[in-house]
Parts: C-alpha cells; structure tokens; sequence
C-alpha cells in the first residue's frame, strides 16, 4: 500500500492514540495465567498486541472482546492447554520473547515462530537463561524462530543481564513465576519497568532494589480490571511532527509517561521543545499525562549510552528531526538498531538519503548534520512500521507530495496513523 503525504502549514489540535504496545502485551500475558476474568480497556490495536492475544488463545484461554476492550478469563498458573499448531508471534519480537518465558514453564512442548522479519532476529538472550532454567530451547541455526520449546520444572536463578533488554527482562521474571523460590534479574540500565508495574498490579510477590528485581515463584495472580494510557512512542511522531512544522500546537491526551519511557520528553526538552504537561495521574501504577507541544528552534545534539537505550524505539523519528536542528544529531550505541524489525541504521539513512538529508551510517549509529532542507521524495517502509511513520513525518516539511511505499506496516503498532495524520496535518 501507498500513501501520498503533502507537507503541512501545520500540526495542530487535539488528538487521542490508541493502547500502548509494550503495557498491552504484558496485560493480556498476565491475564492469560492468573486466576478469572481481566478486563483490559484501551488495548492496543496494533497487529503486535493482536499476535498476542492470537497465541493466549491458542494456549486455551478465552478471550472475549473487540476493537479496544477485552476480557480475557485467565486460568491461573497451571491452566494453559498445549496448543494444536505453530504459535504465530507475527511481527512481534515481543511477544515471542516475552512468551516463551511463560511456555518454558508448561508441562508441555510449545513451537513458536513468526513472520519473514521475525525469524531473522536473534533469540540467544532468552535461550541462555530459560536454558540455565531448565528449559530445552531448540531454535533454527541455534538462533532463529521458530523456537521449539520443551517446558520443565524450572530451577530460580540469579541473571546478569548482558544488554539492557526489558523483553529478556520480562522473559525471565515470567519464567521465574513458575520456579519454586526466587529469581532475580539484574540489568545493566534500568529498561522499561511495565513488566514490574503490571505483575504487582496482578499481585505478584516482586520487589525492586534498583537495578536487582526479585520475583518469588508460584505466587498466585488474580484477574483485575484495567486501562492501557496511550503509546508514547507513538505520541513521539505527532511530536516530532509538531516540532518540524512551524506554525504547530498541539494536544495529545492519556499518553502513559511511565519515567522508564519518558526520556523522550527529556531529551526534546533539553534540547528546545516546548512541550507542557498540564496534567499527570496515576492508573493501575502507571504515570498518564496530557502533553502540549508547539513548533520550536531545537538545538540538537547526541544520544549515546544509557539515553540511547531509553530512546531506542524513537531513533527512527528522532533522525529526522536531527537533520533540522541547529547542531545536528549523532546518535551512538545505538547497534541494537541493526536487530529490531530491520536494520534501522541502515533503512533510516537509506530513506534520510531520499529525503536530500546529508547522514553517515556508522557500526552503531548515525551521524546527521543539522540546518538541512527536506526534498519530496519515494520512502520505503521495508516493512517496518516505525520506519514508515518517521518518513510519513519527515514529508510533512519536504517541498512537495511525498510517497511511503509499505505504508500498511505502521499498522503493526498503529493502524489509526494515516487518519491521525490526515486529522492534524494542515495542508
Ligand atoms: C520492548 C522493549 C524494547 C523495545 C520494543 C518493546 C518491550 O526491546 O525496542 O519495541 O515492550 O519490552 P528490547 O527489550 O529488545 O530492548
């Protein structure tokens, strides 16, 4: 699919996102094991979170609902049936890798596999620990989905995470729910802390003392009623739009800033944004907030280290902005970009290209130059949903109509992009 992007007077209004993606994996994980029904509101409604619900279902749960509202009638930690066929993860690395936490613990073998995409990314972060768990993982060239999975009893252990990953995080602390006695996982940098959040909401026994989570095992879970705020990486590209377009104000509603996230607003901050927070609650343990953002003259700058693991998913769009900045943008540290649904360093620049932006692909990141002019142009998606929503963004400043060929990928974490866009962007 095509779409056709002509750039904006302006980004202006209000606008409301749909579930974020990360919460809304790990509600309807959690609900699939603990005891009756969770009522989940504002799910997200991107193809990944439906993968999701599409292998809870395989594993014998029932799961009632549409659009955005589901009850899911969990059946406690003993209550998953062995499914008849292949567990398809889609698109999503995490559902497979957060997943395969819980099925390592089954009494049954599990197969679980995905798209074209999803079986080249490497799977040996979850294969190590679930394997020190007792698991046995079999995995295409040791590495690749499909993954053959051969529950057991599982041992607790305590794991040193190698990189900052909330997926492997999440990954072992679910395993560690079936383990008699106590993981712990300790990180590198602290990462997305949903999983903590939700699997205390849930009534799990998990306590953090900083970089260390432990998790008591067999703990029972029980179903609640829930509200998943709104995606703040995918607020990022009304943002990032905002920020490019001059002449723009506007008004995102319930966006979760759960502070493991929000670095995002941080770094624009600190960089020139305008951005407002005129209100901020807490729901079911995460923080929601309303953000303002107008146009604004931004400095730049570099994203490395343990910003750059906090910013990882917003890279692709954070790019393009760079390339408008006083100083420029480098981003460093940034290798995990070459395993997530592409190679982002390298279909990032590639589209940079296309646009007329000046940026150098390094091994682990991108250096963009700042003050430059955006030039209409053919973007690719290659399939990549953040891929294709960054240049969506980028044509909104370019000097003519713009195509994004792919478009349909953006629907894997948000279907509703191309109406918002068309709802804000003034032409
Ligand atoms: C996610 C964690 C990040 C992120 C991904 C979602 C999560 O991946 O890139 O989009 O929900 O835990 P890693 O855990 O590989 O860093």
């Amino acid at each position: 699919m095509q779409q056709r992007i002509r750039r904006a007077s302006a980004v202006s209004g209000s606008i409301t996102l749909p579930g974020d993606k990360s919460i809304s994996h790990r509600y309807a994980m959690i609900a699939a094991i603990a005891e009756g029904a969770t009522r989940i509101q504002n799910y997200s409604t991107g193809a990944d979170c439906h993968s999701t619900l599409g292998c809870v279902r395989a594993l014998g749960i029932d799961v009632e609902g549409g659009g955005t509202e589901f009850v899911i009638h969990g059946k406690g930690l003993d209550g998953l049936r062995a499914p008849a066929g292949e567990l398809d993860a889609g698109n999503s690395g995490s559902t497979i890798r957060m997943l395969s936490g819980i099925l390592a613990g089954q009494p049954f073998r599990s197969r679980i596999g995905g798209d074209e995409s999803l079986s080249r990314r490497p799977m040996q972060r979850i294969m190590k620990p679930l394997g020190e768990m007792g698991a046995h993982i079999g995995a295409r060239e040791d590495k690749f989905p499909p993954l053959e999975i051969q529950g057991a009893r599982l041992r607790p252990i305590e794991y040193r995470l190698p990189v900052a990953s909330a997926q492997v995080k999440t990954c072992v602390l679910f395993a560690g729910l079936f383990a008699e006695g106590e993981t712990c996982v300790i990180e590198p940098v602290r990462s997305r802390d949903h999983s903590e959040i939700a699997l205390r909401e849930f009534g799990a026994d998990l306590t953090v003392d900083r970089q260390k989570i432990t998790i008591a095992g067999r703990t029972r879970l029980a179903g609640r009623e829930l509200v998943v705020p709104s995606d703040l990486s995918s607020a990022a590209f009304f943002l990032v739009a905002a920020l490019l377009v001059p002449g723009s104000q506007l008004t995102i509603r319930g966006v979760g800033l759960n502070p493991t996230r929000s670095a995002l607003l941080d770094f624009l901050t600190g960089t020139g944004a305008k951005i407002a927070i005129p209100e901020l609650a807490s729901q079911n343990g995460e923080l929601v907030g309303e953000i303002r953002v107008e146009y604004s003259e931004l400095q730049g700058g570099v994203i490395e280290g343990a910003l750059t693991a906090a910013l990882i998913d917003e890279i692709p769009v954070l790019a393009v902005l760079g390339a408008v900045t006083e100083r420029g943008l480098t981003v460093k540290d940034a290798g995990e970009l070459r395993i997530k649904e592409t190679d982002r360093i390298h279909t990032v620049t590639e589209n940079l290209r296309r646009l007329g932006v000046k940026a150098e692909e390094t091994s682990d990141g991108m250096i963009i130059p700042g003050r430059q002019k955006f030039r209409a142009a053919a973007f690719d998606s290659f399939g990549d949903h953040r891929v294709a929503m960054a240049f969506a963004v980028a044509a909104l400043r370019a000097d003519g109509e713009s195509v994004i060929e792919g478009a349909e990928a953006a629907s894997v974490s948000f279907p509703e992009f191309w109406n918002t866009m068309a709802h804000c962007a003034q032409t």
